[in-house]
Parts: C-alpha cells; sequence; structure tokens
C-alpha cells in the first residue's frame, strides 16, 4: 500500500437494541469485547495511527485498551456516525493518507476483507470507498443506491427508506475507505435531517459526488464476516461464528476437538501440537496448553498454564493455576486461583486447592481440601486431609516438606509445619510443628468392647 493508513473505530454508543447496562462493545465475543477485535484488524493492517472513538462507559472501554497503541477520542454524546469520526479526526489533524473507518460492532471483520478494500480504493483512484455486501434480510441496514451505469448514488438508512428502496439487498457494512483530505471536509458538511435526527456518517456519499469527487462501492461476497452487532441474536450468532473460526484454526495447527461445535475456546487461548479436546469444554481467557496434553469432557479452564502432557480428566474447574509437565487432575477437582503443580502431580477426585504448591512428583488423589499451603516434592496427601487454614478471621499457612506422608483424614491447623520425610499418622490433628523424619499421631486409644451388641439387645427386649 503506497499511502499511509489511519483507522478510527467507532465505539461510542450504547446500543440500545442489546437491552443492557453494559455498552455494546464490551459485549465479548469468544470472551473478548467485541471492539478489540477491529483494533485488532487496525494493528494487522499495519495503520500508522489507530484512533477509537469512546462515549458511553468511555472508562471501562479505554480500560479494555491498556497495552495498546491506540489514542483515545472521547465522544461526549452520540450524535451519530458522521459526528463520531469528526471526534476521531480532531486526533489525527496532521495525518495524510487513507482513513479506514471500522465499526466496532463488527467484530468478525478480516484483515484481508479491508486490505480488500484498500487495494479496490487505490486501483479506482477513489476519495471515498463504502464497503458493501448482498444479504437475504437487509432490515436494519442502510441500503446502497446505484444509479444509472451502476455506480453509487447515495446509502439511505432503513428508517429513513421508502418501500422500494427498503427491497434494495445490497447494504453499508459502516467500513469505508476516505482520502484524508476529503473526510476532513465532508464531515462538517453533513446535517443531521433524518428520521434520527443525527449525523450519518453515510451522507458523504452523497455530498462526495456533489463536490465532483469520486466515490466506489466495494462489494465483498461475505456477508457474514461484515453482519453488526445489535442485538443479542445477532451476538450469539457472531459467537457461533468466531468459534468456528477459532477450533478450525487450532485444528490446522494439530488439535483435535473430539466434537468442535461442543468445544468452547476464548479468542486468546494458545494450545500446543497433539493435544486433544473433549465434548464440553471450556477455556477462556489466556489460557496456555502445551503438546501432548488431553482434556477429557466437561472441563472449565480460565487464565490457566499446562504444560506438556497434562491430563486433565472430567469436570473439572481450573482458575488462575498452573499445572506443570505430566501432571494429572480430576475428575471432579477444582484448582482456585494461585494454584500451582510443578512435574508429574496428581491432584484426583473432589479435590480442592486455593494458593498451594504442590511440588514435583505429589499426590492428593482423594477428597482433600489443601488452601494456603507450600507442599514440597514426592509427598503423598492421604483422602480426606484437610488443611485448616482459617480461624474465622485470618488466614495461615501450612508448609509440608519434601517426602512426607500424609495419611487419611489428617487435619493440619495452620499454622503448621512438617519437617522433610516425616510420618503424619491417619485420623491425626496436627496442631504443633512436626520435626523432620518424625512420626505425629494423635488418636483417642481404641476400646473394644467384646459382647456389647448382644448385651444391648438384650437391654431393648427386657423394656418391652
Ligand atoms: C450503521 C450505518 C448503516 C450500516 C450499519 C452497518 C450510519 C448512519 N448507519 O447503522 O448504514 O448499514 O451501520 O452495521 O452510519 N457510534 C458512535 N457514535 C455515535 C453513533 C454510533 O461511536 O454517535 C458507533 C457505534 O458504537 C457503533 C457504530 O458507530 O459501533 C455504528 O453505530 P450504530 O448505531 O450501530 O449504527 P447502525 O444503525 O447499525
Ligand atoms: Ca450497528
Amino acid at each position: 500500500m503506497s499511502k499511509d493508513i489511519a483507522t478510527i473505530i467507532l465505539a461510542a454508543g450504547l446500543g440500545r437494541r442489546m437491552k443492557s447496562g453494559l455498552a455494546k462493545v464490551l459485549h465479548c465475543v469468544a470472551g473478548k469485547p467485541m471492539f478489540l477485535y477491529p483494533v485488532a484488524v487496525a494493528e494487522e493492517i499495519s495503520s500508522a495511527k489507530i484512533v477509537v472513538v469512546v462515549g458511553h462507559q468511555a472508562d471501562s472501554v479505554q480500560n479494555a485498551l491498556t497495552g495498546k497503541n491506540v489514542r483515545v477520542a472521547l465522544q461526549a454524546k452520540q450524535d451519530g456516525t458522521a459526528d463520531a469520526v469528526r471526534v476521531g479526526m480532531d486526533s489525527l489533524k496532521d495525518f495524510k493518507g487513507t482513513v479506514v473507518i471500522l465499526c466496532g460492532d463488527v467484530p468478525l471483520i478480516t484483515p484481508e476483507t479491508v486490505r480488500g478494500l484498500l487495494s479496490s480504493h487505490e486501483k479506482e483512484d477513489a476519495s471515498l470507498t463504502v464497503l458493501t455486501t448482498e444479504v437475504d434480510d437487509p432490515a436494519g441496514y442502510g441500503r446502497i443506491v446505484r444509479g444509472a451505469g451502476g455506480a453509487i448514488a447515495r446509502i439511505v438508512e432503513d428508517r429513513d427508506a421508502d418501500e422500494v428502496i427498503k427491497q434494495i439487498r445490497e447494504v453499508n457494512t459502516g467500513i469505508y475507505a476516505f482520502d484524508s483530505a476529503l473526510l476532513s471536509t465532508v464531515i462538517y458538511e453533513i446535517r443531521s435531517e433524518n428520521a434520527q435526527k443525527e449525523f450519518y456518517l453515510t451522507d458523504s456519499i452523497e455530498i462526495g459526488l456533489r463536490m465532483g469527487l469520486k466515490a466506489f462501492a466495494y462489494k465483498t461476497d461475505d456477508p457474514q464476516e461484515v453482519m453488526g452487532i445489535n442485538s443479542r441474536v445477532e451476538l450469539s450468532r457472531a459467537e457461533g461464528i468466531m468459534r468456528r473460526r477459532i477450533n478450525d484454526r487450532h485444528m490446522l495447527n494439530g488439535v483435535s476437538f473430539i466434537a468442535p461445535d461442543n468445544t468452547y475456546i476464548d479468542t486468546d487461548v494458545s494450545i500446543g501440537q497433539d493435544v486433544t479436546i473433549y465434548p464440553g469444554t471450556v477455556i477462556k481467557g489466556s489460557t496456555s496448553i502445551s503438546d501432548g496434553s488431553t482434556i477429557y469432557s466437561n472441563n472449565r479452564i480460565v487464565n490457566s498454564r499446562m504444560g506438556a502432557g497434562v491430563t486433565i480428566k472430567d469436570s473439572c474447574v481450573i482458575e488462575d493455576s498452573s499445572i506443570g509437565d505430566g501432571s494429572q487432575v480430576g475428575p471432579f477437582a477444582h484448582l482456585r486461583p494461585g494454584s500451582t503443580l510443578e512435574k508429574n502431580v496428581r491432584v484426583g477426585n473432589y479435590v480442592e486447592l486455593k494458593k498451594s504448591v504442590m511440588g514435583d512428583g505429589s499426590k492428593a488423589n482423594h477428597l482433600t481440601y489443601l488452601g494456603d499451603a507450600e507442599i514440597g516434592s514426592g509427598v503423598n496427601i492421604g483422602a480426606g486431609t484437610i488443611t485448616c487454614n482459617y480461624d474465622g478471621q485470618e488466614k495461615f499457612r501450612t508448609i509440608i516438606g519434601d517426602g512426607v506422608f500424609i495419611g487419611s483424614d489428617v487435619q493440619l491447623v495452620a499454622p503448621v509445619k512438617v519437617g522433610d520425610g516425616a510420618f503424619v499418622a491417619a485420623g491425626t490433628t496436627v496442631t504443633k510443628d512436626v520435626p523432620p523424619g518424625a512420626l505425629a499421631i494423635s488418636r483417642i486409644e481404641q476400646e473394644n468392647r467384646v459382647g456389647w451388641v448382644e448385651e444391648r439387645k438384650k437391654r431393648k427386649n427386657k423394656k418391652q
């Protein structure tokens, strides 16, 4: 592309048709606020400058942009798409080149299509090119009215269209390429004489043509990609399309899905080769899974890191945790935030961890709660072990050294330390530190009353 590119993303509207307290552009598609997709497209087409026009819930929209090299422009009152572009252009005063307009509510747009728009804009030597598409149901969209010879004449919004214009199935996608000089002139010519009393960017076609400039309509044949999200029905459709794209990408990179239509992977999740994922699994946020891991059915995994050759058996919840190479988790385990399993660790049925570390080769296979615990390597945690980490006011830590054996049904009343190689007998309540290599045992001695059951029966019969 010979000319410099700047991109403006319109993201100030509330989106009344979403029936939501949350601004439309903050609604997520595959785990990410929808307007971040066009922002990513702007990055991919090598925009020299990116401006995001914010308005409703500006702070939250701006927060979602943290770490990105974009300018944020505040549209205080949402007076229409042309007004939003005017606000965006205020941040591009010194820019000369091509200005691309993207909409924050069109998340499925791809860089390839925008590149197609840009090459057509250049090839036609147009001052203004609008991306259009043909849809089966054009309701809600601006219609593309073509004049004699088939060239675009104007765009008529749905609410301003008569019955004849409503029949037109070629629609405005809300995506444009403008010559920067034209755009900075034309946006001040637009008036708000229409059904919504708003400044419509779509009027720039007629005004541009009247100024004797060339306006061109570039049609894409993929209407799905340029679908605008206005309601939650459309949001769910976009979600489905995005998920399919994500899963296809992973499959092409060597990931197997037993049932891709029933597996939900967020956009920013990374997955290595020869990973197999079973149905019903939801993988969210910034999760990463290394080569050769297997994730069985109905797991929810959020912002977690999994090494190579990890197995997650069915029905686990794993949040903000890290699982080392060769470890096995589940079924029915819960790793709460801050849990770290080093290599070859096993966490089994009905085990809950919170802010706890388990060293290499350690095991907690059954019915256990480990909270605020630091557990060394080669440790066996018996069934029913509980760290009593909370006294109703404060949390305390439990420290267990390497090679420790904790028998079944042990309570560790924190703060407490069990030294390397110690042995804690089944049923023990540990209230004092255990020295390395020691046996800790706290049990009431067992008494066997021979014949007790028979005697009880006799007592009962006497009473009757
Ligand atoms: C717009 C187009 C329509 C097109 C459709 C494609 C206009 C007048 N209409 O209609 O021709 O078919 O997109 O999806 O341009 N926004 C602001 N500030 C505002 C108003 C809107 O930032 O003052 C943003 C919204 O947040 C949204 C985008 O611009 O991301 C589009 O606005 P929306 O109200 O959804 O326009 P549509 O009615 O869909
Ligand atoms: Ca829209």
